[in-house]
């Protein structure tokens, strides 16, 4: 059907889909791309759809039109999104679109308007409506899920699923997603819960990408084309790799090499061979300038690595702006801060970051107070900041598209150690270049990577995406919701139909067919096994028996010689001097005393020859302790100063080097074992043992071993996956029925306070409320010890600080109480055979008591423990429980403590919503 255009509202009919998305799209000053026309029409037609695209092809026009349809209908339709930045926006663009009146916001810093027929709102809102059965959802026609690939987040994924298990049928809902190679598979999953789905797929950007490598002051093309091949990667490159890592093969084919020490990009101490090609991040900047790739954002994966970025900028000299775009910059600064108390600015850093802003360079990471992320955001989108350094969280969420995307490393930090980005986190960050409208064509440059051989760069850069998984498990507040909402059967069918589910039952399939192919290949390696003179299996049971009885024995004299060290190990006294093995510890070592290991494992606390306090286990002292001499303690002095341990190892060098003792060699035990000589005896005798072919008949009966112990650990994974959603359900039960909070699929009164509880920590929260751990607190104290339960220290830079409680008696006491509840719930959790409650943080605990006695920003961010985004944000998420705390707490005391501690946190900068 052709398309026809210019319909006047009278003369639409409503059940025609293209009319429908005609006169939409009418409404836009562009055409619409054919993929978002199919997503229209899917909702047209009364369908649910799935819109898989690249960053910035437009998905957001599906998610407009059905607010659209939601508006002419007298329907509703709630917008999600996982970011309140990203809803903050989205709220600001439906409000220019349809008026104020019509348009709601409900996040958890804000509430405007939440009964209008459109409501934009974080996906938390809405499942908690869904379990509250709000009547805020009377009317709900369309639900707009963006950003719906969240779903794998390990943290807050599971709330997705809840929504779109949990949204009524008829409510129709466009999912939009970044571009995910199952999308089919999600697809199908969301047919099967939602009923029809249409499936929409757009591969290609909105803008082509030209990928670069950076060598000196050199851009290669990583691809050419060639002839009719289409793109290759670039033979010169491919060639310098081979002379530069020797053949292109593992020099390291995991990039582990030398990151670690790459922390210093750009300065000083750098042996690598790639010296000469590395740029430094102004020379790289002043490059884009000349080659005209402004403006940019420049990803460098660690927060003091773009802070630093900005002052070499400074140093420099750097300018990218005209006299007037710096005026206009400063003004448009200043009038942002406007409302800021001037001291705190000086606490926050503001003069430095509006000198670099002015010059058209800034930072942009979670570090950063909001408010000036979102002012660099709009600098940027107004071209008036022309450089950002950026960690990888810009890449997520909100609008802001560049010409070129630069990446510094291709490995960043993820907690225990450095790892080379995968192909969609490349295709996530190099999806912010190219401006749609502005530019032809994005480009993404990659400084050279002297320790990641060049194919595997390519491979990055050529393959697009990665799959979408679920984190979905069930939770206390999940179970309880499910227990009130529905019988056992219907509850079981919910968790049964989430997505996990449905990947779990995907594999098992697989897995099943595997299992069966498996099984006919042990049949016919039996059969190949058959020997003539006897049966070749029951003589391979006895071959079986005999080495399962060697290792009984020999792991039996294994663990005598350790308990035997264990022992010599607490006989050590302090002042004895020992001998350390390890390769990594090796010399002498004072013992100071004894130490708890890890596990309850032996272990005594040493001084080693270079001073260093250390805690070593037997493991450590590979066996038995040799002692090699004493030494005397000087008792007047604390064992920590340094005086101590400069006599301890004065002592230490005086005694001779040791000589490494030999571990003597002892007769094992099998030697006399009766059972393992009659097994031996029977093995002999067999008629199979004797026979000629016996090294053939070997050969299968190994094969035969061998997969079916594969098969068997194919078999017991299927076990244990199948409908095992249910069953950790069933667990939480339990644990949820040692506590109280359900009797039998029954909620208690206990039960349904946890119901409005939403916290990583929800169960210890209820218990908390409940057995009045709380009680008696100033409101600072209670923010003090809530903070525990939401604070996660950040791993990765550099060692976590001591945790310093609050300063009062009270608050430490309390938070002590809440560490053995916490330590309670644990244990019920492990003896049902789960972990759902992370431990405590206390890391947070004084900067919270400081912010809710009335402390200065200042005197918060004085001590450098945090920065101002993490404070802010920390923070929130403090406000945000100690709130749900005060709405769900038994005693009014403890009400009114809560709401003054929401009082007491919700100032300053904190305040700050992010809508003008
Ligand atoms: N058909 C079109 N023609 C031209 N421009 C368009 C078209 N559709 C959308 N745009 C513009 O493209 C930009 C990006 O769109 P949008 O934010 O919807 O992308 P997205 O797919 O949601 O990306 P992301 O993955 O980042 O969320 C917007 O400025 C929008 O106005
Ligand atoms: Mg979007």
């Amino acid at each position: 059907m052709g398309a026809v255009s210019g319909h006047s509202p009278d003369s639409l009919d409503p059940n025609d889909p293209v009319a429908l998305v005609d006169q939409f799209a009418s409404g836009y000053p562009f055409d619409l791309d054919d993929f978002q026309r199919r997503g229209c029409l899917a909702l047209a037609s009364g369908q649910s759809t799935l819109v898989a695209a690249p960053t910035g092809a437009g998905k957001t026009v599906v998610g407009e039109f059905a607010v659209w349809l939601a508006l002419r209908s007298g329907g509703k339709a709630f917008y999600t999104t996982p970011l309140k930045a990203l809803s903050n926006q989205k709220f600001g663009d439906f409000v220019a679109r349809h008026h104020a009146r019509n348009v709601g916001l409900l996040t958890g810093d804000n509430a405007v308007n939440g009964e209008a027929p459109v409501v934009v709102m974080t996906t938390e809102v809405l499942r908690n409506m869904l379990y509250e059965a709000s009547p805020t959802l009377r009317g709900l026609r369309y639900v707009v899920m963006d950003e719906v690939h969240y779903l794998q987040d390990r943290v807050r994924g599971a709330v997705w699923e809840e929504v779109l298990i949990n949204l009524p049928v008829d409510v129709k809902v466009a999912s939009l997603s970044a571009t995910v190679s199952n999308a089919e598979e999600f697809g199908e999953w969301l047919e099967t819960t939602r009923g029809p789905t249409e499936v929409v797929i757009e591969e290609r950007r909105p803008v082509p990408l030209d990928n670069y490598y950076l060598l000196g002051r050199e851009l290669h093309p990583m691809f050419v084309t060639r002839g009719d091949d289409g793109p290759v990667p670039n033979p010169q490159l491919a060639r310098r790799g081979e002379r530069e890592w020797g053949a292109s093969s593992g020099r390291d084919s995991k990039g582990r090499h030398g990151h670690g020490r790459g922390a210093g990009a750009g300065r000083g101490g750098r042996r690598a061979v790639g010296r000469d090609w590395v740029p430094s991040r102004v020379e790289v900047v002043d490059l884009l300038e000349d080659e005209g790739l402004l403006p940019a954002i420049y990803f460098i994966f660690s927060r003091a690595g773009c802070d630093n970025a900005l002052g070499q900028c400074r140093a420099a000299g750097v300018r990218l702006t005209t006299d007037d775009e710096r005026a206009r910059v400063l003004e448009f600064l200043d009038l942002r801060v406007a409302t800021l108390d001037p001291a705190d600015l000086d606490a926050l850093g503001y003069p430095d970051l509006a000198e670099s802003i002015g010059r058209g360079v800034a930072s942009h990471h979670a570090g950063m107070l909001p408010m000036f992320k979102e002012a660099v955001e709009e600098l940027f989108a107004q071209g008036l900041v022309k450089v950002v350094f950026a960690t990888e969280t810009l890449s997520l969420g909100i609008n802001m598209p560049a010409r070129t995307v630069v990446i510094e490393k291709l490995s960043k930090w993820q907690g225990e150690r450095h790892e080379v980005l995968t192909p969609g986190e490349y295709t996530q960050l190099t999806g912010r270049a190219g401006r749609r409208g502005i530019d032809v064509r994005g480009a993404a440059v990659v400084l050279h990577q002297p320790f990641i051989p060049f194919e595997r760069i390519v491979g990055l850069a050529s393959t697009r995406t990665y799959p979408l998984t679920s984190s979905f498990r069930p939770s206390y507040n999940m179970a309880v919701n499910l227990v009130a909402n529905y019988r056992r059967d219907q509850a079981e069918q919910l968790l049964a139909s989430s997505f996990a589910q449905f990947l779990i039952d995907r594999t098992l399939h697989g897995a099943e067919q595997t299992l069966a192919r498996n099984q006919r290949y042990l049949d016919g390696y039996l059969h190949s096994a058959a020997c003539d003179r006897g049966d070749a299996l029951d003589y391979w049971r006895l071959r079986r028996e005999i080495s399962a009885r060697e290792s009984e024995l020999s792991q039996a004299d294994r663990r005598a010689r350790e308990e035997a060290a264990a022992a010599a190990v607490r006989a050590l006294t302090a002042g004895t001097v020992v001998y350390l093995p390890g390769a990594r510890r090796r010399g002498l070592a004072v013992v100071l005393g004894p130490a708890g290991g890890r596990n309850g494992a032996t272990g005594v606390l040493v001084m080693t020859e270079d001073r260093r306090v250390r805690r070593v286990s037997v493991r450590d002292l590979g066996g038995a302790p040799v002692p090699v001499g004493k030494v005397a303690f000087a008792r007047t002095l604390s064992p920590k100063s340094p005086r101590f341990k400069a006599r301890l190892a004065e002592q230490l060098a005086r005694l001779d080097p040791p000589v490494p003792p030999k571990a003597p060699r002892r007769r094992g035990s099998a030697a006399g074992d009766p059972e393992l000589a009659s097994l031996r005896e029977r093995l002999r005798a067999h008629l199979v043992h004797r026979c000629p072919d016996l090294h053939e008949h070997e050969k299968w009966l190994q094969r035969y071993d061998q997969l079916d112990k594969e098969n068997q650990r194919l078999a017991g994974r299927v076990r244990r996956r199948t409908g095992s959603l249910v069953r950790i359900f069933d667990r939480v039960l339990a644990v949820l029925d040692r506590l109280g909070y359900v009797d039998g699929f029954q909620l208690t009164p206990k039960g349904e306070t946890l119901r409005r509880v939403y916290s990583e920590a929800d169960l210890v929260v209820a218990e908390a409320i409940h057995r009045g751990t709380w009680e008696g607190l100033t409101a600072a104290e209670l923010a003090a010890c809530v903070s525990s339960l939401v604070y996660e220290t950040r791993g990765g830079e550099g060692p976590p600080p001591e945790p310093v409680g609050p300063p009062t008696r009270p608050g430490r006491d309390a938070l002590a109480a809440l560490a053995d509840l916490r330590a309670e719930v644990a244990a019920h959790e492990q003896a049902e055979g789960l972990e759902l409650t992370r431990p405590l943080d206390g890391g947070f605990a004084d900067l919270a008591w400081r912010w809710a006695s009335g402390g200065t920003l200042e005197d918060v961010l004085g001590g450098e423990e945090i920065t101002p985004g993490d404070f802010v944000r920390v923070t929130k998420q403090l406000i945000d429980l100690l709130g749900q705390i005060a709405s769900v707490a038994e005693g009014p005391a403890l009400v009114k403590t809560a709401r003054a501690a929401v009082d007491a946190c919700q100032r300053g900068v904190v305040a700050y919503s992010g809508l003008l």
